[in-house]
């Protein structure tokens, strides 16, 4: 039976408690966005005013030497441990629209794959945008886009279909930002590799609550943000990854000092770095990283097994609980039933998502108030970030959505939205 005292029990029982307060927290508010823009971890607070206030402040130049080249190495390594490659294959720097354009221009203009170009209707839009520019970019077939027949999950039998026909380069997001499918990754990377084709996934959505393994996954490329499940802060560098022996058959399309072989010998001929660097371009954006270190080591502390655990099991007890109270209100599930086949967010699908949303984060008098997404058409998200959302948030927020169905507080809210919703 699931209620309050049901969802307070596991909260006792639960190994990664001690999380929670690592984290910044609103009193009477219950964050569920955490798949949009994680929280603030109190140490990235420390760090920040560290680096501005001692590093910028009064080091100034100095710092370059003493603090800041070697930090985006030091975030490798550490990308490295929680996704099972090496440090040496890992770069952090840009955002995740730019990396993904390095790649694929990088993939396109080498001999590793033919250049057709495929990716699917659950993929987030900045990733088709570039995908469809670059192939006008280099005069090649138009971009596939395998269409299923709902956003719930991939037909893989269709996406299989195409990669046979139309060997090239595959762009899949691992999660599906819009109902939190997860693809079979180690699987269709095999099928990928058989059809001479490489899959380069965007991590995005499953980075930090997903246990991605680079190598046991068989994967060759990837990148993801680490604003989402990592904490790192809006804007927060992204990563990418390149599997070793690819490395030297892939050139970066901006060749920028960082990414020559010396660059502080400012030599004019342009020697790109042996190593995973030459995908850097120009100077690396300090505070950022600095933002972004702390929710990492949270991260790799709390272990990715465990959250992927506690993940899979604090979606299964929100499933559980929005069949027992919401289902007589018209809200459909648009997300796996199966906690395999599922990210870290569970999706409701309802004509009035919209407006639900705008209840829920306005909230009522002195009642909490929970903090969700929408995505057009009529999604509303809910995100479970394990490592401070606890059953208790869970339980409160499904009973606030019942309350707002249950008075109708929607009526009464305006259907204008604002420009992130
Ligand atoms: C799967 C995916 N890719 C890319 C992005 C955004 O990329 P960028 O970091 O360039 O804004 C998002 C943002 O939510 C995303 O969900």
């Amino acid at each position: 039976m699931i209620d309050l005292k049901q969802a307070n029990y596991l909260d006792t029982q639960d190994v990664l408690k001690t999380f929670r307060k690592e984290f910044y927290h609103n009193s009477n508010e219950i964050y569920l966005d955490g798949n949009s823009l994680g929280k603030l971890p109190v140490k990235a607070k420390d760090s920040i005013n560290n680096v501005v206030e001692n590093q910028w402040g009064q080091n100034l130049i100095r710092s370059w030497n003493d603090h800041w080249l070697s930090l985006s190495a030091r975030i490798e390594s550490k990308l490295a441990t929680l996704l099972g490659g090496s440090p040496d294959e890992l770069k952090v720097g840009e955002s995740t629209s730019v990396n993904l354009y390095k790649l694929i221009h990088a993939l396109l203009s080498s001999t590793i794959v033919p250049k057709n170009l495929i990716t699917d209707s659950l993929n987030f839009p900045t990733d088709v945008y570039i995908i469809e520019g670059l192939a006008k970019q280099f005069h090649c077939n138009p971009t596939t886009i395998v269409s299923y027949s709902s956003d719930l999950k991939a037909d893989l039998n269709l996406l299989k279909k195409e990669i046979k026909e139309n060997p090239g380069i595959v762009c899949l997001s691992l999660v599906s930002y819009k109902s939190s499918w997860l693809y079979p990754m180690r699987s269709l990377n095999e099928y990928a590799e058989e059809n001479n084709s490489i899959i380069v996934w965007d991590l995005s959505h499953a980075v930090g609550v997903v246990d991605v393994h680079f190598k046991e996954s068989k994967t060759k490329i990837a990148l993801g943000c680490t604003y989402k499940f990592l904490n790192g802060g809006p804007g927060a560098p992204s990563f990418i990854y390149i599997k070793k022996d690819l490395i030297s058959r892939l050139n970066s399309p901006i060749q920028g000092w960082f990414g020559h072989e010396r660059p502080f010998d400012f030599s004019l001929p342009f020697i790109p770095a042996k190593g995973i660097n030459r995908f850097d371009a120009g100077t690396p954006q300090i505070l950022s990283m600095v933002a972004m270190e702390a929710g990492i080591d949270l991260t790799i502390q709390a272990g990715v097994k465990r959250i992927r655990q506690k993940s899979q099991a604090q979606t299964q007890f929100l499933v559980e609980l929005i069949n027992l109270k919401l289902h007589p209100y018209g809200f459909e599930i648009e997300t796996p039933l199966n906690s395999n086949e599922r990210g870290s967010h569970i999706t409701l699908k309802h004509k009035e998502s919209w407006r639900i949303c705008k209840a829920l984060i306005v909230g009522k008098a002195a009642g909490i108030k929970v903090i969700p997404d929408f995505r057009p058409p009529d999604y509303l998200r809910l995100g479970v970030a394990p490592i401070y959302t606890s059953y208790l948030d869970l339980f409160l927020s499904v009973e606030r959505i019942e309350q707002i169905m249950q008075n109708r507080e929607y009526e009464d809210i305006s259907s204008e939205m604002p420009t992130v919703t």
